[in-house]
C-alpha cells in the first residue's frame, strides 16, 4: 500500500538521531544566543525523505462560491478594491494566501461599464474566463476581447487593465498568479499606471491574429521577450486542437489527451514561471495515478467527473476548481459515457523544470489506482 511504503523511518544510519542531555540543551541555548544552531536538531525536518507539501487538496465548488463572488459587487467598487477578487485560500497555505504551493488564485467579477485601473507587477498573471460577455483585457497597449474558456496572459512587468463593455453582461474569471513565489523570492514590485488607463495602440486582438496561427509564424516577426507574444488562447481553437489530437493518439495513461499552451516562438512555456495545459478525458475515461513535483490548479472547462487526490475523491462539474499539491498522487475520471470532459490547468512546472527539480512517479500498486480513505 502506498501509505506504508511512504512511512520512512528516521531512526536509521545517515539521519539525525541525537538524544537530548542536560549538557546538550545548555549547548543549544548557547548557540541560540549567537543566532546559530546545531543542524542535527532540525536536519530531518528541513530535509525530508521526499517533498512534504503543506498544501491540502481542495475542491472549490463554483455553485457555492458564485453567489458570494457576485455579492462583492454590492459591497465594494473596483476603484476602492483595486481589483474585486475573492481569493482561494488553501487551509495549509493561509500564511501566504496561496491556493496551492506558491500559486495564488482568485475569482474576479466585473459589471458592464466597469474598469479596473492599469497596473503592473513582478508576478506573472493569467486569467481563464468563466462566464459573461463583453470582457476585455489590455496588455501593453494590446486589447483583447474575451469569451468563456479563453485563456489570457498578463506576463510579469506588462501594464494591464481589465474591463467589461457597457453592452456586456457581468463577467467572472479566474485569476492565477505566482505572487507567493515572487514574495518568497523577495522580488515583488507593484506599480499603478500614472494615467490609471493605458492607450490601446494596436488593432484589437492583434497578438492572437499575428501569433496564433497553427504551424505558421509571421514573416519577419521578431519577439525576444521571455514570455509568449500570443497573449490570448481562444477556446474554440484549443478545443478543436484537442479533438483533432484525440483522433490521432491513445493519449497519456495519466492525463488522457493533453495539450500544453506554448510560446509559439520557442515552443516553451507561456511564461517563465507559469505553465498551462488543457486536457480532454474521453467519454468514460479513467486515468491511472501518478505524482510529480510542482503545484497544480485545475478548472473544469467542460463536463463532469471526479479526481482522486491523495486518496480522497473529489467530484467536480463545469467551473469547479481543484488543486493537486506537489508529490500528491492523483488520477482523473470522466463520469459521462457520451461527452468528453476538459480540464484547464496552470502550474509552476517551468520553475520546477528550469531549476532541475521536476520528478515524476507512476503508482505501481493496486493496478495503478489509489486506495481511497
Ligand atoms: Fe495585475
Ligand atoms: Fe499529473
Amino acid at each position: 500500500m502506498t501509505k506504508a511504503r511512504e512511512n520512512y523511518r528516521e531512526d536509521v544510519a545517515g539521519r539525525a538521531n541525537v538524544e537530548d542531555t542536560p549538557e546538550l540543551l545548555a549547548y543549544y541555548s548557547d548557540l541560540e544566543r549567537l543566532d546559530a544552531g546545531a543542524l542535527w536538531t532540525v536536519a530531518n525536518k528541513i530535509e525530508p525523505w521526499q517533498p512534504k507539501s503543506s498544501s491540502v487538496p481542495v475542491l472549490w465548488r463554483y455553485q457555492d462560491l458564485r453567489t458570494h463572488v457576485l455579492r462583492s459587487v454590492d459591497l465594494v467598487t473596483p476603484e476602492k478594491a483595486g481589483r474585486r477578487v475573492i481569493y482561494l485560500n488553501n487551509p495549509g497555505r493561509q500564511d501566504v494566501a496561496a491556493a496551492v504551493g506558491w500559486l495564488y488564485s482568485g475569482l474576479q467579477v466585473m459589471h458592464p461599464g466597469e474598469v479596473a485601473s492599469a497596473h503592473r507587477h513582478s508576478a506573472s498573471a493569467l486569467r481563464f474566463i468563466m462566464e459573461g460577455s463583453g470582457a476585455y483585457t489590455v496588455v501593453d497597449g494590446h486589447k483583447m476581447t474575451l469569451n468563456a474558456n479563453d485563456f489570457v496572459l498578463t506576463p510579469n512587468g506588462t501594464w494591464h487593465e481589465h474591463g467589461v463593455e457597457e453592452n456586456g453582461r457581468p463577467c467572472i474569471w479566474q485569476d492565477g498568479l505566482d505572487i507567493p513565489l515572487v514574495n518568497a523570492l523577495e522580488a515583488n514590485f507593484y506599480e499603478v499606471h500614472p494615467d490609471l488607463r493605458q492607450a490601446v495602440g494596436y488593432a484589437v486582438d492583434d497578438m492572437t491574429k499575428t501569433w496564433g496561427n497553427p504551424g505558421l509564424t509571421p514573416g519577419g516577426g521578431a519577439w525576444d521577450k521571455g514570455y509568449s507574444p500570443l497573449f490570448k488562447y481562444e477556446w474554440g481553437r484549443t478545443y478543436e486542437a484537442l479533438k483533432r489530437y484525440a483522433d490521432a493518439t491513445e493519449g497519456s495513461p495519466y492525463d488522457g489527451v493533453l495539450m500544453e499552451y506554448i510560446n509559439p516562438v520557442n515552443s516553451g512555456p507561456v511564461m517563465q514561471t507559469i505553465g498551462a495545459s488543457m486536457q480532454m478525458l474521453r467519454p468514460g475515461e479513467k486515468t491511472k495515478a501518478h505524482r510529480h513535483t510542482g503545484s497544480y490548479l485545475y478548472q473544469v472547462a467542460k463536463g463532469k467527473g471526479y479526481s482522486i487526490i491523495g486518496g480522497k475523491r473529489f467530484d467536480w462539474q463545469e467551473r469547479d476548481i481543484f488543486c493537486v499539491p506537489s508529490w500528491a498522487w492523483h488520477e482523473h475520471a470522466n463520469l459521462s459515457e457520451t461527452d468528453d470532459a476538459c480540464l484547464f490547468c496552470f502550474n509552476d512546472l517551468p520553475v520546477m523544470r528550469s531549476l532541475g527539480l521536476y520528478r515524476e512517479e507512476a503508482l505501481a500498486d493496486n493496478g495503478g489506482h489509489q486506495p481511497q480513505d
